[in-house]
């Protein structure tokens, strides 16, 4: 999979995909991240971006020729199967939005900065609009950081143990069950017998029943979600 950002602040995208399991991913070539500088697109003096709002008000808008250039010459060499710009008045991101773009191949991403984007680029270039919650960052790019991440994990051969994203929070609409690790006690603490058992069968049967109370208990809309899609 290839993911391509368009940012005015690159700078912010370098550290998040350097460590652990994003930097895993893209060293296997499993995971392409490129990061493009928007005022490399610009052919406005002082490398400007962005400019004042046409009918007034606080805030300055991103121009649309250095976006449409950017866009455009990327496409050039890549078929996008998506083009998602990173709003707050985006759809808002969640576990099924991550599982169903990690089977696209090319993805592009576009990050706003100040007051957003010219709507001409939304209207002629964007095909998916995406929040990351019901926040204002001050930029797309923590955004799009995080869901690369959601998204990279998922694609095979990223963990460690191919399974164990089946098993995640979310991806069956319940919470993940607890878990412990050495020592079995612990300032008094003891790790439920069961896990101990070595019963595989009844461990699972445990470990579902934690999700579905835990979930019960913490977010039960998740539950509710899970009836009405049904
Ligand atoms: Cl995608 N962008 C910005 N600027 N703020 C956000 C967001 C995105 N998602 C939540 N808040």
């Amino acid at each position: 999979m290839k993911i391509d950002i368009i940012s005015v602040v690159p700078g912010l995208l370098e550290g998040p995909f350097s460590h652990s399991i994003m930097k895993r991913a893209r060293d296997k070539g499993i995971l392409e991240v490129n990061i493009y500088n928007l005022r490399d697109y610009t052919t406005y003096p002082r490398a400007q971006v962005d400019d004042y709002q046409f009918g007034g008000g606080a805030g300055m808008v991103m121009m649309p020729e250095p976006l449409a250039r950017a866009i455009d010459e990327l496409s050039a060499t890549t078929k996008f199967d998506e083009i998602i710009f990173l709003t707050p008045d985006g759809i808002r991101f969640d576990q099924r939005i991550a599982n169903k773009l990690s089977l696209r191949e090319n993805l592009l991403m576009i990050c706003g900065h100040y007051k957003g984007i010219d709507q001409r680029i939304r209207d002629k270039y964007v095909t998916m609009e995406i929040s990351i919650g019901d926040y204002v960052l001050s930029g797309g790019e923590l955004a799009a950081a995080v869901i690369t991440d959601a998204v990279g994990r998922l694609l095979p051969g990223v963990l460690n143990d191919e399974t164990s994203a089946l098993f995640d929070s979310f991806q069956d609409n319940l919470l993940a069950p607890p878990v412990y690790t050495r020592p079995a006690e612990f300032q008094g603490m003891a790790v439920p017998e069961i896990l101990l058992s070595g019963d595989p069968k009844k461990i699972d049967e445990w470990r579902y029943e934690q999700a579905l109370q835990i979930t019960r208990l913490k977010r039960p809309d998740l539950l509710n979600d899970d009836l009405e899609s049904a």
